[in-house]
C-alpha cells in the first residue's frame, strides 16, 4: 500500500513541528508548504537528514506551489500569522482571512478529498471561512483547538492532584478564546469526577476555579513568556492525535471545532464540541447535556464566534 500523504500548509513553527512528528512517528510522506519557500525546503530537508539517526523512512519535501499537496489525504493549515504579546486571537482576523481564501482554493484544486485541520487563529472563524473558501464537505474540515485547550486543562489538574496526565481527562468546548468553557463535572481522574475529588478533599474549590481560568488563558501566557509567537509544540501535538484518528479509523473522541447544524441550539456555526473522528471525517457529534450554567457560558462562547464569523463576511463580500 502507498504511504499516506501529510501536506502541512504553513511551516512556521507548528508546521515544522507537525513535520518532524509527522516523521518521527512514519505516518506517511510529508510536504511542507509556505509562501516562504526556503524555510519549507529547509525544514524538509533538514528533517530527512535527521531521519537516518531516528530511523523512519518517508519522503519530505517542501514547496511554494499548491501542485505539490495534489492526492494528500490530510492538509493541516497554520499559514498565517500568530499573535504578539498584547493582541488577542481577534487581531489576526483580517490578515488570516486573506490567507484562508489563498489555502482554500489551494486545497480545492489539488486536494478536495483531503481531511482538513485548520490551526490558523482565530481558530473557529478561519475554520467556518477556509471551509467555505474550499467547498469540501464540512465533515472534512475541522478545527484544533479543544485537544489543546483540554491538554492544558489535563495537565494543570494532574499538578494540582499529582497524579499521572493519563489519568486525567477534560472536556473545553465553546470557541478558543477567553470564552472557552471548560467543563470541571465532565472532567476525570481515572474515572472519578473532578467534583468529586474536591469532595474527597484532594483540591479545593477556588484552586478549580484557578485552573479553569488559566485554561482560558493558557495560549496568552505561553504568548507573554515566549515574546516573539505563539505556542507550538501543544498544538501541534494535538493536531497529530486528530490526523492519526481519522487516518487509523480510531473514532477517538476529541473536542474539536465542528460545524453545528442545530446541535446545542447551533446552525451553521463552527464550534468547539466533542466529536468522533474516524475515517469518515467527523463522524458524529456528541451531544452531551449542559446544565444552564454551562449553556450560558457555552452560548456566550457562541456569541463571539458569531462576532467574528460576521466580521469576515463584512471583509469579504464571497462569504456573504
Ligand atoms: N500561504 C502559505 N503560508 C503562509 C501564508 C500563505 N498565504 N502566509 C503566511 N504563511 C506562513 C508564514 O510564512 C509562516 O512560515 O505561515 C507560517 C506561520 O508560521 P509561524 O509564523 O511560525 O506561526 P505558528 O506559530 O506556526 O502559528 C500559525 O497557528 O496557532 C495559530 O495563532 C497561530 O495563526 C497562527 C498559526
Amino acid at each position: 500500500m502507498a504511504r499516506k500523504k501529510i501536506a502541512l500548509i504553513g511551516s512556521g513553527m507548528i508546521g515544522g513541528t507537525l513535520a518532524h512528528i509527522a516523521a518521527r512517528e512514519e505516518m506517511g510522506d510529508v510536504v511542507l508548504f509556505d509562501i516562504a519557500e526556503g524555510v519549507a525546503k529547509g525544514k524538509a530537508l533538514d528533517i530527512a537528514e535527521a531521519s537516518p539517526v531516528f530511523g523512519k523512512d518517508s519522503n519530505l519535501k517542501g514547496a511554494a506551489d499548491y501542485a505539490a499537496i495534489a492526492g494528500a489525504d490530510v492538509c493541516i493549515v497554520t499559514a498565517g500569522v500568530p499573535r504578539k504579546p498584547g493582541m488577542s486571537r481577534d487581531d489576526l482576523l483580517g490578515i488570516n482571512l486573506k490567507v484562508m481564501k489563498a489555502v482554500g482554493e489551494g486545497i480545492k484544486k489539488h486536494a478536495p478529498d483531503a481531511f482538513v485541520i485548520c490551526i490558523t487563529n482565530p481558530l473557529d472563524a478561519m475554520v467556518w471561512a477556509l471551509r467555505e473558501f474550499s467547498g469540501l464537505p464540512h465533515n472534512k474540515v475541522v478545527g484544533m483547538a479543544g485537544v489543546l485547550d483540554s491538554a492544558r486543562f489535563r495537565w494543570f489538574l494532574a499538578e494540582e492532584f499529582g497524579v499521572s496526565v493519563e489519568d486525567v481527562t477534560a472536556f473545553v468546548m465553546g470557541g478558543h478564546g477567553d470564552t472557552m468553557v471548560p467543563l470541571l463535572r465532565y472532567s476525570t481522574v481515572a474515572g472519578i469526577p473532578v467534583p468529586d475529588m474536591v469532595e474527597m478533599g484532594w483540591s479545593t474549590t477556588e484552586t478549580m476555579d484557578a485552573i479553569v481560568q488559566r485554561t482560558r488563558s493558557g495560549g496568552g501566557e505561553i504568548v507573554q513568556l515566549l515574546g516573539t509567537g505563539s505556542a507550538y509544540y501543544a498544538p501541534a501535538e494535538s493536531a497529530i492525535a486528530m490526523a492519526k484518528s481519522y487516518l487509523n479509523d480510531k473514532k477517538r473522541i476529541l473536542p474539536c471545532a465542528a460545524h453545528l447544524t442545530g446541535q446545542f441550539g447551533v446552525d451553521d456555526l463552527y464550534v468547539g464540541v466533542p466529536v468522533v473522528i474516524g475515517a469518515g471525517g467527523v463522524e458524529k457529534i456528541v451531544e452531551i447535556s449542559l446544565n444552564a450554567d454551562e449553556q450560558t457560558m457555552f452560548d456566550n462562547s457562541v456569541d463571539s464566534v458569531k462576532g467574528l464569523v460576521e466580521a469576515c463576511k463584512g471583509l469579504e463580500p464571497s462569504l456573504a
